[in-house]
């Protein structure tokens, strides 16, 4: 291929700089030209676009955020918009693509690619919920500032022995709440992988912890428990109500997906955006470029979307007999 295309879709992730960087310079040493589109999905379909060499993806491996910015494109679920961006790409001599975005975005990279643009995806999102991959960009770095934040919060939960109920992200899996659950010695960590009950799951636990002696106390708990369930600031008023411990909740929200990359996601990121630009270059496209341990490997969109990842029953044990 002699010209590609980059953009990145869907919900943003710390270290999106660094795999935008790893596909251009990888695609001009060479030898290929490189387009990157604006907004996602969104610039593909109105001519969003600029011309990238080596230095315009200076300064950037770490950055938060992306330089390309991402939308969210409900239209390109329609098999027009589809044929719509092939034809741009194709107008502007594009042969191939890649989308960093997770698996909403990959869904409209395999639609790209069966309506004749090759086009291979990078798993970017800090919900690491993506089946095919181990690990998916911008999980460590967002690990490390909920990590930080809930740090601070137990700082303050200390000196007035109360308890808090934190919620982060991680759509509906729980790798962000077990992880930092782990990290930040939780009491409970409520996930969506399990079923959840208050009086089970946080009432009791949080007594059989006065019991021992616990003065203070952390709850985890995953957004895709609150949004079918109760939420966490009503958690928060029921705790205080029935155990008179003064309780507050705190919902970390978006300062989960900023921040500079961690070394592991800049890493992770440069070594796909790599391998995305080989497989464009060996003519393959409908691929979706994965870890597996630590070795990056790759698979057919469709399979890969098709496969499934479960929490890891050792880490969920691990919480478990720590939370004593
Ligand atoms: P993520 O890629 O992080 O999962 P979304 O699910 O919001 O985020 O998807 C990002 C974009 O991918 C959407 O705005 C839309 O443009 C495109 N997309 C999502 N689902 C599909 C689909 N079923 N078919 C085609 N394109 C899709
Ligand atoms: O997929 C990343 C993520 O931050 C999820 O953890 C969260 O559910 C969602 O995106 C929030 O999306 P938005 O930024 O569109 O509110």
């Amino acid at each position: 291929m002699k010209k590609i295309g980059v953009l990145t879709s869907g919900g943003d992730a710390p270290g999106m700089n660094a795999a935008i960087r790893a596909v251009v310079r990888s695609a001009c040493a060479i030898g290929m030209e490189v387009v990157a589109f604006r907004k996602g999905y969104y610039g593909l379909l109105t001519n969003l676009f600029e011309d990238m060499g080596p230095r315009s993806v200076s300064d950037i491996l770490h950055r938060g955020g992306t330089i390309l910015q991402s939308a969210r494109c409900p239209e390109f679920k329609e098999p027009e918009a589809v044929a719509k961006a092939v034809e741009n790409a194709k107008a502007m001599g594009i042969e191939g693509l890649v989308v960093i975005g997770g698996d909403g975005s990959f869904r409209g990279a395999r639609d790209l690619s069966l309506a004749g643009l090759p086009t291979v995806g990078i798993p970017g999102t800090i919900d690491n919920d993506i089946g095919c991959t181990d690990y998916t960009i911008g999980f460590d770095t967002a690990l490390n500032t909920v990590q930080e934040a809930i740090d601070k919060i137990r700082d303050t939960c200390r000196s007035h022995d109360r308890c808090s109920v934190v919620e982060v992200m991680g759509r509906d899996a729980g790798y962000i709440a077990v992880n930092v659950g782990i990290a930040c010695g939780a009491e409970a960590i409520i996930i969506p992988e399990k079923d959840f009950d208050f009086k089970r799951d946080i009432l009791s636990q949080i007594k059989s912890g006065i019991k021992r002696g616990k003065e203070q106390h952390l709850i985890i708990v995953a957004e895709g428990v609150t949004k079918d369930n109760m939420s966490a600031i009503k958690m928060a008023e029921r705790i205080e109500e029935e155990t008179g411990i003064e309780t507050r909740a705190t919902i970390l929200g978006h300062i989960q997906r900023g921040g500079n990359p961690t070394v592991k996601d800049r890493v992770t990121a440069s070594r796909m955006g790599v391998a995305a630009v080989d497989l464009l270059n060996q003519g393959l496209g409908n691929r979706i470029v994965a870890i597996e341990g630590d070795k990056i490997v790759d698979y057919d969109i469709l399979e890969g979307l098709n496969m499934h990842k479960n929490l890891d029953n050792e880490l969920v044990g691990v919480a478990e007999v720590l939370s004593l």
